[in-house]
């Protein structure tokens, strides 16, 4: 079409990161016509094919706002939490850089449980009924008198390890004597929530105080066992579409969730740039909320804008400057399996050599490598994320798996099951 034809543009963008998420960025960016430099800060062995890697701590913001400014970058690109935590875009903004992504104040949505709660409780964003404790006794006494399943919260950034599902008193009295007596995870406070059931998607919406881009709906699989079994980890495998989330649901979910939670942040001062990111639950009453992060989801991002035929570049420039701006997405689905060092979420070794990688047909997201010599080797808990394309889910898990048995490797596990609710 020629609407879309864009000549050569040259702009230059940093992307801050080192995961799969970060790479399904650049290379969503690297289809772009616009864009003729990537960065990404600090990178890994994947990204160093498409990008070129600049050896930054994605906290240290001095340093990077340096390395924008010093080399003309054109935007900035936020992959994870901790750069947003520290005042990453405060600081870019300060000094007058393009970054996509929250202030550390609008980042509270994903780092403060309780101001998210708090927000969606005073504008009536569906989500489930909570309260929040200090005190163990006080906490105890609560739970003790409540129904089973519950759904206890440590108040703060705790990688997706913070939330315990107490079956029972038992669990229930162990989450909280760690999260309240053994300070493990720092300043005690917790959040005790109403059980929803339910299943879960996520719903990413890139944001631009009240204007909102909705990316296409996925699903993740946080267990680290096939059906569902096992510890909760940061995503063991994603695809995309869902489809048991029809366009009503996704409609009701835009209209009653993410754009009045856009506005409520308008509302409150604090608007909000970036990607806002709904982990939302189909309950029988609709969808609710069951979290929200300030960022692109790890592993959603893999299989969502592999799925984007419009220009990610111009998405990401229209929110930094507040413009329209239609998306346009491919009817094929995408579906990823991730493949974790043996031992993940939990301690594992690394620095196993990779093999094979050049024999998958898929694009294969790198989330956890290194170079050693002329090697990949592991470098991470979640190492790579394998992904397939089809024109139906079935396909596409076929796809993802064939190329996971290319992959060669002793030290690492992955789900066979992804997808499973939809195929
Ligand atoms: P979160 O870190 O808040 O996303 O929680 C991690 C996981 O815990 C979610 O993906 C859900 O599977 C589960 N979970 C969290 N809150 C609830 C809830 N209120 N009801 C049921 N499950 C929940
Ligand atoms: N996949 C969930 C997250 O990115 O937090």
């Amino acid at each position: 079409m020629a609407e879309d034809f864009i000549t050569e543009e040259g702009k230059s963008v940093l992307v801050v990161g080192s995961g799969g998420r970060e790479h399904a960025i650049v290379d969503a960016l690297a289809r772009s016509p616009r864009v003729s430099k990537i960065y990404c800060a600090p990178g890994n062995a994947g990204i160093a094919r498409q990008a070129e890697c600049v050896d930054i701590e994605v906290t240290d913001v001095e340093s990077l706002a340096d390395f924008a400014e010093g080399n003309n970058i054109d935007l900035t690109v936020v992959g994870p939490e901790a750069a947003l935590a520290v005042g990453i875009a405060d600081r870019f903004l300060l000094r007058g850089l393009n970054i996509f992504g929250p202030t550390r104040n609008a980042a509270r949505i994903e780092s403060s449980k309780e101001f998210a709660k708090k927000l969606m409780a005073k504008y009536n964003i569906p989500t489930g009924s909570y309260r929040t404790f200090t005190d163990y006794d006080e906490a105890f006494a609560y739970v003790s008198n409540g129904s089973f399943p519950t759904v206890i919260k440590y108040d703060g950034l705790a990688a997706g390890k913070g939330v315990v599902v107490a079956a029972n008193i038992d669990e229930a009295e162990t989450a909280l004597r760690d999260m309240l007596k053994e300070a493990s995870f720092g300043e005690g406070k917790v959040i005790i929530e109403e059980f929803l059931s339910g299943p879960e998607f996520s719903f990413m919406c890139a944001v631009s105080g009240r204007r909102i881009y909705p990316l296409a709906i996925a699903q993740d699989h946080k267990r680290a066992f096939d059906g569902d079994m096992g510890p909760n980890t940061g995503g063991m495998g994603a695809y995309s579409p869902v489809p048991f989330i029809t366009d009503e649901v996704r409609k009701t979910a835009l209209d009653k969730i993410m754009k009045p939670v856009a506005e409520a942040m308008v509302s409150e001062g604090i608007p909000f740039t970036g990607i806002l990111y709904g982990g939302l639950i189909l309950t029988d009453e609709g969808p609710k909320v069951i979290e929200f992060n300030a960022r692109f989801g790890d592993p959603e991002t893999e299989v969502v804008l592999p799925r984007l035929e419009s220009d990610f570049y111009t998405l990401l420039e229209s929110a930094v400057n507040g413009k329209e701006c239609a998306t346009r997405w491919s009817d094929d689905a995408c579906l990823g399996i991730v493949l974790a060092s043996e031992g993940y979420p939990g301690s594992y070794v690394k620095g196993f050599e990779i093999r094979g990688l050049d024999n998958c047909r898929g694009a294969v997201y790198h989330m956890g490598t290194a170079r050693k010599g002329d090697k990949t080797i592991t470098a991470g808990g979640r190492v790579l994320m394998v992904t397939g394309k089809g024109a139906t889910l079935a396909e596409a898990s076929a796809n993802a798996l064939r190329d996971v048995e290319q992959i060669e490797c002793e030290n690492l596990f992955s789900r066979t099951d992804i997808g499973h609710q939809a195929i």
